[in-house]
C-alpha cells in the first residue's frame, strides 16, 4: 500500500531506458490511447491549452491524429471524465497518499488521473487501467521513479473504492472556487450547485433547422426544445444524419440560437454578425433573409463560416478583420455582437474551461467587450436593433456590460425580451428583460427536458 509520494531510490530499470522499449510498448493494445490521453491532459491542465485545439483533426496533438478511430473515441471519453471529475480525482489522490506528489512530476498525476477516470467513470476493467498506467510510468523519464506508487495507489483505489469515494462532494470539488463563488453571488448558492451538477453530464446534440422544427424532430427521433431547436440524445457522427448533406440544419445549442432570434424579422435587411466564427449565428441571420456581413478576427475560424454557409446553401459577405479597426461603409439595420468571452456557459460541452480559465481572464475580456460594444453600437441605423451576447455565466460579461452601457449611452434603449420569443421559457428572462440561460434551466415549458448552455443576451435599440 503506498503511503508516501517519495520515489524509490532505485534506478529507473531497463524499461526506462526508453527508446529501445518504446516501439514494443506502443504496440501493446490500448497503450497509445492512454499515453496520448495523459499527454493531452497535461497540455490542458498544466499549459492551459484548449481541449478542442488538442483534438483538432488537422492541427491537434500529433499522437492523437495518428490513432485509429476507436482509440480516438476512447481518448475523448477518458479526457471528458478526467476533466469533469478533476476535483474528485485530486481529492481522492489526497486521500490515498500521505503527501502530495511534487508539482514538477505533474506527469505522474496525469497518468494516475487517466487510470482513475477509467476505473471510476468508464466501463474499463481495473486490471487493464492499472497495468497500462504502470507501463506508461515505466517509460516516462519523470514518472518512472513513481511507478511503484502508481501501481500501489491504483490497486488500493480498486480495493477500497466504496470507502474512499462514498462521501465525495462532486459538485463543489469539480468546480474551481472562484467560479462557484461567482455563480453563488450572481444566482444564489442553490442555483450554483444546480449549475455544477449539470456540468457532470455531457450536453445533448441540438440542431437549428432552416424550417419545420417539428417535422425534423420527428424524422430524426428528437424533440423540439427552446425557441424551436431540435434536440437529439445520441452520440456519433452528425454528418451521417438525414438532412446534413442537403444543408437542412446545423449544430447549435438551443440557448446559442436564441440571441439571433431576438433580432426578429430580417427579410431584406442589412445585418452584421460581428465576432462571427464559426458561424452558427451567421447562418441564422442569412436563413432569416438578411443581407449579412460577417466579421471575425480569425482567418482560420472564418474558413469554417464559409464551409458551413456553402453546405447550407446560404450567403454572407465574410470579412477577416479586427473590429477595433474595421469600419463598415454604411450603417446596419441589425447587429449581432457575440463578443469574445470566458465561455463559462459552455462547460457541459467544453469541460476544460474551468481548468484553463481564471478570474483574471474575465477581467481582461470584459474590457474588450466594453470597447467592442461601444464601437459597434455606432454602426447602427437610428431605429436599428443590436443584440449583445456572450456564452458566459459571469455577470461582468453580461448584465454589468449592458447596465454600464445604458448608463453612459443615452442614445440607446433596452428592448426587453418577451417569453414568446424564447419558446415560452419565462425562467430564462430576468426582471430587467435580459436573456439569461443556465445549464440547469429547463429547455421545454413542461420541464421535461433540462439543460441549456449558459448564455446572456440583451436587445438594444438606437433611438
Ligand atoms: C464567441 S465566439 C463567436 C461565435 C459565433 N458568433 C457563432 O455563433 O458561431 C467569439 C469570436 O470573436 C472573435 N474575436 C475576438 N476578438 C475579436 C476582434 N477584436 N475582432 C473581431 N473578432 C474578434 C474570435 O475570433 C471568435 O471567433
Amino acid at each position: 500500500m503506498p503511503s508516501k509520494a517519495r520515489p524509490k531510490k532505485t534506478g529507473p530499470g531497463p524499461q526506462a531506458e526508453g527508446a529501445a522499449e518504446r516501439p514494443q510498448m506502443k504496440d501493446k493494445p490500448g497503450f497509445s490511447a492512454r499515453k496520448v490521453a495523459a499527454d493531452i491532459l497535461g497540455n490542458v491542465v498544466h499549459k492551459r491549452r484548449p481541449l478542442d485545439g488538442e483534438l483538432d483533426a488537422n492541427s491537434g496533438h500529433s499522437g492523437f491524429r495518428e490513432l485509429a478511430a476507436n482509440d480516438k473515441s476512447l481518448v475523448r471519453a477518458i479526457l471528458g471524465a478526467c476533466l469533469r471529475h478533476r476535483g474528485e480525482l485530486n481529492e481522492l489522490l489526497d486521500r490515498l497518499l500521505d503527501r502530495r506528489i511534487p508539482e514538477k512530476t505533474g506527469r505522474v498525476t496525469d497518468i494516475l488521473h487517466v487510470a482513475m477516470a477509467q476505473m471510476l467513470y468508464l466501463d474499463i476493467p481495473d486490471r487493464a487501467a492499472v497495468s497500462l498506467a504502470v507501463d506508461h510510468a515505466s517509460i516516462d523519464r519523470r514518472a518512472v521513479p513513481y511507478k511503484g506508487l502508481v501501481n500501489g495507489v491504483l490497486r488500493r483505489l480498486g480495493r477500497e473504492r466504496e470507502d474512499v469515494t462514498g462521501d465525495l462532494d462532486a459538485n463543489r470539488l469539480n468546480t474551481p472556487e472562484w467560479l462557484f463563488d461567482s455563480w453563488a453571488a450572481a444566482y444564489g448558492e442553490e442555483t450554483a450547485l444546480a449549475i455544477a451538477a449539470a456540468h457532470q453530464n455531457e450536453a445533448a446534440l441540438d440542431l437549428t433547422v432552416k424550417e419545420d422544427p417539428a417535422g425534423w424532430a420527428e424524422r430524426l427521433g428528437g424533440i423540439v426544445v427552446g425557441a424551436g431547436s431540435v434536440r437529439l440524445h445520441r452520440k456519433g457522427a452528425v454528418d451521417a444524419l438525414e438532412g446534413f448533406a442537403e444543408g437542412a440544419w446545423w449544430v447549435q445549442d438551443a440557448a446559442a440560437s436564441m440571441p439571433a432570434r431576438l433580432l426578429g424579422s430580417l427579410e431584406g435587411k442589412r445585418a452584421a454578425d460581428l465576432c462571427a466564427a464559426p458561424g452558427g449565428k451567421t447562418a441564422q441571420l442569412a436563413a432569416a433573409g438578411a443581407r449579412v456581413t460577417a466579421v471575425d478576427i480569425s482567418k482560420s475560424r472564418l474558413k469554417r463560416v464559409s464551409e458551413n454557409l456553402s453546405r447550407l446553401g446560404l450567403e454572407a459577405e465574410v470579412i477577416a478583420s479586427d473590429l477595433r479597426e474595421w469600419e463598415p461603409a454604411s450603417p446596419f439595420d441589425a447587429i449581432l455582437l457575440d463578443a469574445p468571452c470566458s465561455a463559462t456557459g459552455t462547460i457541459r460541452r467544453h469541460p476544460d474551461v474551468p481548468w484553463i480559465k481564471q478570474a483574471y481572464d474575465v477581467g481582461v475580456l470584459s474590457e474588450v467587450q466594453s470597447v467592442l460594444l461601444r464601437r459597434v453600437a455606432g454602426w447602427l441605423q437610428p431605429g436599428g436593433t443590436l443584440v449583445y451576447c456572450t456564452c458566459s455565466m459571469e455577470r461582468a460579461e453580461g448584465e454589468d456590460q449592458i447596465s454600464a452601457f445604458l448608463a453612459d449611452q443615452p442614445g440607446f434603449e433596452l428592448v426587453p425580451v418577451q417569453p414568446e420569443e424564447v419558446g415560452g421559457l419565462e425562467a430564462v428572462i430576468t426582471p430587467e428583460g435580459y436573456l439569461r440561460t443556465l445549464p440547469c434551466h429547463s429547455a421545454t415549458t413542461d420541464g421535461g427536458e433540462t439543460g441549456l448552455d449558459g448564455f446572456f443576451a440583451a436587445r438594444i435599440r438606437r433611438l
